[in-house]
C-alpha cells in the first residue's frame, strides 16, 4: 500500500529513553492502517516552522500500529541534523508524514520463528513478532553494543516472545553479535529449522544473509537506505540485485526482501 501525499500528523508524546534514544507517539490514523514492516517518511520540519532545511524527509519504521486508536509508535535514535530535529518536538507539534509505504513481511511458512534485531532494527521486528507470536513459536536474538542499547525488552514477554539478549560489550546478556549467539543455537541442531527475519545494521545483514544461506534457513530482511521520495523516483535508495543486473528500490520493492534477492 502506498500514500503518494503528505499528510499531517500529531505528536501525541515524546519520550527521551537516555543513550539518545526516542519514544515517539504520533497520531496518525493513515499511518496505523500500515501492514506490519511497512515504513513512513517523516519531514523533519514541523508543519508550522517556516524552515525549509532539512529538506529532504527522513524515513522510520513502527514499533506499534494502533488503528483503533489511530497511533504509531516510533523508536529512533539521534544519529544527525534531522533526527536532533525530531527529538525537539514537543506533544502538540504537527508534522508532515508519507505513508504507509513500501511492502512489509511475508508470512513464515513455519511453525518457528527467529527474529534478528539489532539497535533501531528493532521496531519492525517486535511489531512482527508481537503478531506472529500469537500462533507461532517465536525466539527473537536483540542485539546492541551495550546495555544503553537495548529498549522495550518488557513487550518481548508481553507479546509472548522469547528474548536473547546481546551485547558487543557483554554489558547484558550473551557476550557477542546476536548472529552469533543464533548461529549457536543452529549449532546444537535438532527439527526443522526456523523463517528468520533480520532488521540492523548492513554488516549484520550480511552476517545473517551468509549464515542462513549455509544453514538452508528462509530469510526476509528490511534494509535501511537513504531515501528522497519515498515512491520509487529518485532512484535515491537503490540497491543492486542479487542476480543480473539492475537495481530494487528500497522505498517501493522493499524495505522487506527475500535474502537472495538483492545484496544488504
Ligand atoms: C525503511 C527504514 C526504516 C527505518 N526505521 C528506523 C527506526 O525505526 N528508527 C531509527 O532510529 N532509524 C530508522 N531508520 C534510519 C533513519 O531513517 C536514519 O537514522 C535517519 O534518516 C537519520 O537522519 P538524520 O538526519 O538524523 O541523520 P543524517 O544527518 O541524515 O545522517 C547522520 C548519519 O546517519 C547515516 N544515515 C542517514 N540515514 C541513514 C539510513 N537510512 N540508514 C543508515 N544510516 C543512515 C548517515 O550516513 C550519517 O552517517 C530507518 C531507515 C529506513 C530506510
Ligand atoms: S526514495 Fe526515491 S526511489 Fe526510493
Amino acid at each position: 500500500m502506498s500514500q503518494r501525499r503528505y499528510q499531517p500528523a500529531r505528536v501525541s508524546a515524546l519520550r527521551a529513553l537516555g543513550g539518545g534514544y526516542h519514544h515517539l507517539i504520533l497520531e496518525a490514523p493513515h499511518l496505523a492502517a500500515g501492514e506490519v514492516g511497512s515504513f513512513a517518511l517523516l519531514s523533519v520540519r514541523a508543519v508550522d516552522a517556516a524552515a525549509v532545511d532539512p529538506l529532504l524527509p527522513r524515513p522510520f519504521s513502527f514499533l506499534s500500529r494502533d488503528p483503533g486508536r489511530g497511533e504509531v509508535e516510533i523508536f529512533f535514535k539521534e544519529v544527525g541534523r534531522g533526527t536532533r530535529e525530531m527529538a525537539r518536538w514537543t506533544p502538540g507539534t504537527r508534522v508532515q508524514t508519507l505513508g504507509p509505504l513500501g511492502h512489509g513481511f511475508r508470512p513464515p511458512g513455519r511453525r518457528r520463528v527467529v527474529l534478528l534485531a539489532g539497535g533501531v532494527g528493532m521496531p519492525p521486528l517486535l511489531d512482527l513478532g508481537t503478531e506472529l507470536a500469537r500462533d507461532h513459536a517465536v525466539t527473537c536474538y536483540y542485539g546492541g553494543r551495550s546495555e544503553a542499547d537495548l529498549h522495550f525488552l518488557e513487550r518481548f514477554a508481553a507479546a509472548g516472545i522469547e528474548l536473547v539478549t546481546c551485547t558487543d560489550d557483554g554489558s547484558a546478556g550473551v557476550s557477542g553479535t546476536n548472529v552469533d549467539a543464533f548461529r549457536a543455537w543452529l549449532g546444537q541442531g535438532g527439527g526443522e529449522g526456523p523463517a528468520v527475519y533480520a532488521c540492523g545494521p548492513t554488516p549484520m545483514m550480511r552476517a545473517a544473509a551468509e549464515l542462513c544461506e549455509g544453514a538452508g534457513l528462509p530469510l526476509q530482511f528490511s534494509l535501511e537506505a537513504n531515501m528522497a521520495c519515498g515512491i520509487g523516483i529518485c532512484r535515491g535508495c537503490a540497491v543492486a540485485r542479487s542476480e543480473g543486473e539492475g537495481y530494487a528500490m528500497v522505498c517501493q520493492d522493499g524495505p522487506v526482501f527475500f535474502a537472495g534477492e538483492v545484496r544488504p
